[in-house]
Formats: C-alpha cells, sequence, structure tokens
C-alpha cells in the first residue's frame, strides 16, 4: 500500500482553490476532494508496518490550529515547472505538528526523511507546460487568500494510483489536542 500523513481541507477550502484550476495549457488539476496538505510522504508499506505506523501515530501529541491559503508557489526541475500550488500561512504550527509526525514515523522504524519540509497544497501538474502560460496563471491568481480554517485532526491516507491519475482515501484519523500543554 503507498501512504503518506496529511491534512485534509474544508470543502469551501477546496472549492476556492478549484475556481483557479483551469489556463495552462497540459496541466493536470488536482479535482477539490484529492486537493491536501502533506506533512510525511511514507510510500509503499507492507501490513505490519503500517499497523506500526499507525499506532505511533496515535501517540501524536500537538496542538490544533487555524491557517489559511495565501499565495502561489512553484516546483521546478532542471527546466519545468512540475508543480503548481497554494502557499500555506502560518507555517510555524504545520512545521510542528509535521515534526511530531516525523519522529513518530521514525520510531515506527522508517528511515528519516532529509528533505526540508514545505507545507503547500499541489492544485496543479504539470509537464512541458509553455512558461509563459504559467507565468501569466501566477502572476493572474497569485493574490488568492482563503479564509482562515480550523485544523483539528490529521490524517493517514492511502493514494490509489489509477489510469486516470491519483486518489486518495482516509485511512484513520488523529486528533489534536485543542487544550495542548507544551512539547
Ligand atoms: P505533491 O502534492 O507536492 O506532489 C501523495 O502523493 C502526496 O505526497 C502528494 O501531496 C505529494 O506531494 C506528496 N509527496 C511527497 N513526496 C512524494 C514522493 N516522493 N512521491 C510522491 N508523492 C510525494
Amino acid at each position: 500500500m503507498r501512504v503518506f500523513v496529511g491534512l485534509t481541507l474544508p470543502d469551501a477550502i477546496t472549492e476556492q482553490l478549484s475556481s483557479m484550476c483551469s489556463g495552462i495549457p497540459g496541466a493536470r488539476w488536482v479535482a477539490p476532494e484529492n486537493q491536501h496538505i502533506t506533512l510525511r510522504f511514507v510510500g509503499e508499506v507492507d501490513g505490519g508496518t503500517l499497523e506500526e505506523l499507525a499506532i505511533a501515530l496515535a501517540e501524536v501529541r500537538a496542538p490544533a490550529f487555524s491557517l489559511s491559503l495565501v499565495g502561489l508557489g512553484k516546483f521546478e526541475s532542471a527546466r519545468s515547472v512540475r508543480a503548481v500550488w497554494a502557499a500555506v500561512t502560518p507555517q510555524d504550527p504545520v512545521a510542528f505538528l509535521a515534526a511530531k509526525v516525523e519522529s513518530a514515523m521514525v520510531r515506527a522504524g522508517l528511515e528519516p526523511e532529509h528533505r526540508k519540509f514545505k507545507p503547500h497544497v499541489t492544485v496543479g501538474r504539470l509537464k512541458d507546460a509553455p512558461q509563459g502560460r504559467v507565468a501569466e496563471w501566477m502572476e493572474q491568481h497569485g493574490d488568492v487568500e482563503t479564509p482562515p480554517f480550523a485544523v483539528s485532526e490529521f490524517v493517514l491516507y492511502q493514494s490509489h494510483l489509477t489510469k486516470d491519475g491519483a486518489y486518495y482515501e482516509v485511512l484513520a484519523d488523529y486528533p489534536l489536542q485543542e487544550d495542548f500543554a507544551g512539547p
């Protein structure tokens, strides 16, 4: 099974993001029900490891928080833009939670993740998109700003890869603390 840990987004937020999902030729736009924030990509695991991960995640203690999505960013490879995304504000509470999740994953036996954590909501995946059109799109939608929304849990997702693209299923959810007293 291919799994990862993330945050779900309220429907009103994904609807708002989806209203900007057009205008780049060849883009694969992420459907609203698949938009999320990844805290930790795990990848393929067997059933035993998945159980260990689920147990470790249930031990994570971190405060609930409020987030907005403000502004856009992009991931680029050597020559082309691979993904466009909405940025997350503020980042500190998400980074705190992601660090807690990371130590839980390592406790459960996974190799540590060395890439820097960059919270984002991917809205489009691109392949050979004309650079000018990407720049135009970023300019047009760069002032996107959602209202703040409450994040009161995080989830373990299964990623299903199909010929029509990936979709994500929530396997388990884990509450965040409304009355968190410290690390
Ligand atoms: P992305 O949205 O920036 O592509 C499920 O695949 C989720 O895990 C996606 O949100 C994806 O981020 C994230 N992810 C992080 N590292 C990944 C990797 N090496 N392969 C696939 N997805 C990855």
